[in-house]
């Protein structure tokens, strides 16, 4: 088969590109922790509010775990459970979410926490807040008319 010689070029060019940019994507992804969200867990998304732990949203403090709290979230169309949370600096915090209604995203802004919660699923990440500070949760899939005001707040408060 005869391939022009600037087809060549073209291939070359093409697959070059390809390997370059997933090497990048590769390297960015590892350098910043990036990991495909847990979502393992399966609950009934329409007795959320029964089931525990999500019956009460909130931050608790744990014993015996690898990490020293649990903040339980609990999303619905427009509004995150609870709307603001109080962290001790240099928290291990284990985030358990999920959703009531449609998809939502748990984005807290300046971190590497990014979140998709769907409708039946757990999702969860541990995370270490070491810099005080307020950090703004904002909710990064569309979801309805009310997207744009869905928020909470995390205040990382410096220890006593
Ligand atoms: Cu919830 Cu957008």
């Amino acid at each position: 088969m005869h391939i022009h010689r600037y087809e060549k070029w073209w291939l070359t060019f093409g697959l070059a590109s390809l390997i370059i940019f997933l090497v990048i994507l590769g390297i960015s992804a590892f350098h910043q922790g990036h990991q495909p969200p847990s979502a393992k867990a399966i609950i009934n998304y329409e007795q959320v509010d029964q089931i525990k732990p999500f019956n009460e949203p909130g931050l608790k403090k744990v014993e015996g775990k690898e990490w020293d709290y649990e903040l339980v979230v609990v999303a619905s169309a427009f509004y995150y459970g609870p709307g603001e949370v109080e962290i001790p600096e240099g928290a291990k915090v284990k985030i358990i979410a999920t959703t009531k209604d449609v998809v939502h995203g748990f984005q807290v802004a300046g971190t590497n926490i990014n979140m998709m919660l769907e409708p039946g699923y757990i999702s969860e990440y541990v995370t270490t807040f070491s810099k005080p500070g307020e950090y703004l949760v904002i909710c990064n899939e569309y979801c309805g008319t009310g997207h744009h005001t869905m928020k909470s707040m995390f205040k990382v408060v410096e220890k006593e």
